[in-house]
């Protein structure tokens, strides 16, 4: 039977009450952390605010950020009163590191460099540039989980790294910090977050466990139909206005940097196997570039998958963001984009990363769906490109 819906990564109830009783172990082997501090957050903004703090950032202080962003990543350096300049991103989400190393400037603070879909950064050179300048290196990771950079784990070459677990595990919370031992050692926060707080936020991942098995039993399938509709309703989408602000929920709360990451998220982090789910990623992501390799009107934004790349998502340009966007939901598949803006930073001077976020989709690849679930988005894909509009982005 094939798939009725492919959402985004769920959890049974079964597999969240049994980490909420798998007793609290020492150390997470997650990442071999090459000598690193390795600080546990309830979000991967937290992590970001904490390092802030590590680095004494100071108001007025500069950090150059992308303008590929969905904001939770620069909301934590505004917060801390830093002057955020962002540099541009193009359609292959290259970053163009000899503009990037002519505009560190004594002002510069941090450099900040993001792994976008876990296909990580050329990291070399800018380095490099940041040491000779005192400019703090930090990159963000929060959809690099398990991704390989040369032969080692993305995060351990500049200063500093921030991670996300809910981008690629099926955790209701979750960040962490890497930061090298010179800034001292690091406070854990020690405040398990409010049990509420967890709960509310492990409803989404039982709801998508539902709509991910949706073909396999009437119940599944009716609670599956129910739970679509409210996904469909939260779901990033451009609602059709100009540069629409970000999403309030990617907002930085400073009161929850004392939170770390909740009994159930660390217990899921402890037993994932991260070699597994980076197989089951590159088999997904493969199988769409293979599949969809000359659909008229759908193009591939990584038109390649290197080795060591754990794919958080299969970014797409479709020739009218709004037609694939309609179109794929309507089949309960997750499509999702950063259309959002931080408010109050110079967007015009950065055309490339606008184009990406008034255009880019992603398709999911996570480690739930399965080769007919797969088959069933590259099916989808298809059908919509036969009546797609002409359009520019591809
Ligand atoms: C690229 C990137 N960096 C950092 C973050 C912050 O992660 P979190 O949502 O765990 O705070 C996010 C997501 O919100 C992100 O997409």
């Amino acid at each position: 039977m094939s798939p009725a819906a492919c959402d985004g990564l769920g959890a049974s109830p079964l597999r969240l009450a049994s980490a909420l009783t798998q007793p609290r172990r020492g150390a997470l082997n997650w990442i071999e952390a090459g000598g690193r501090s390795v600080v546990y957050t309830h979000q991967g903004r937290n992590a970001i605010a904490l390092f802030c703090r590590m680095a004494g950032l100071r108001p007025g202080d500069q950090v150059l950020a992308p303008a590929y962003n969905c904001g939770a990543e620069i909301d934590p350096f505004v917060k801390a009163g830093a002057r955020v300049v962002l540099y541009d991103v193009d359609r292959r989400l290259e970053i163009d590191v000899d503009r990037i190393v002519a505009a560190l400037s004594p002002a510069t603070r941090i450099l900040y460099v993001t792994h976008f879909f876990g296909f990580p950064q050329p990291l070399g050179e800018l380095a490099a540039a940041c040491g000779k300048q005192g400019v703090l290196l930090m990159e963000d990771c929060a959809q690099a989980l398990y991704s390989v950079s040369g032969d080692k784990p993305a995060g351990l070459a500049g200063d500093a790294a921030v991670f996300s677990f809910v981008k690629t595990l099926p955790v209701p919370d979750g960040g962490a910090l890497l930061a090298d031992r010179r800034f001292g050692p690091p406070r854990q926060p020690e405040k398990q977050p409010p049990a509420a707080a967890t709960g509310r936020a492990c409803l989404p991942l039982v709801k998508r466990w539902l709509v991910n098995s949706a073909s396999s039993s009437p119940l599944h399938r009716l609670a599956g139909s129910v739970a679509l509709r409210h996904s469909r309703a939260s779901t990033a989408a451009s609602d059709g206005r100009r540069r629409p602000p970000m999403l309030s929920s990617n907002r930085y709360v400073e009161a929850r940097t004392a939170w770390t990451m909740s009994r159930v998220a660390r217990a899921i982090l402890a037993a994932a196997d991260g070699a597994e789910v980076a197989r089951a990623r590159r088999r997904n992501f493969q199988f769409l570039l293979e599949a969809l390799r000359s659909v008229p009107g759908f193009e591939p934004a990584l038109p390649a998958l290197p080795e060591g790349v754990s794919p958080m998502a299969f970014p797409f340009f479709g020739s009218s963001r709004s037609y694939w966007y309609s179109q794929l939901t309507a089949k309960g598949i997750l499509v999702q984009g950063w259309p959002g803006y931080y408010p109050g930073l110079d967007w015009d001077a950065c055309p490339g990363a606008c184009f990406l976020k008034d255009e880019l989709l992603t398709l999911p690849v996570h480690q739930g769906l399965t080769e007919a679930h797969m088959q069933y988005i590259a099916d989808a894909v298809r059908a919509a490109a036969k009546l797609a509009p002409a359009g520019s982005a591809c």
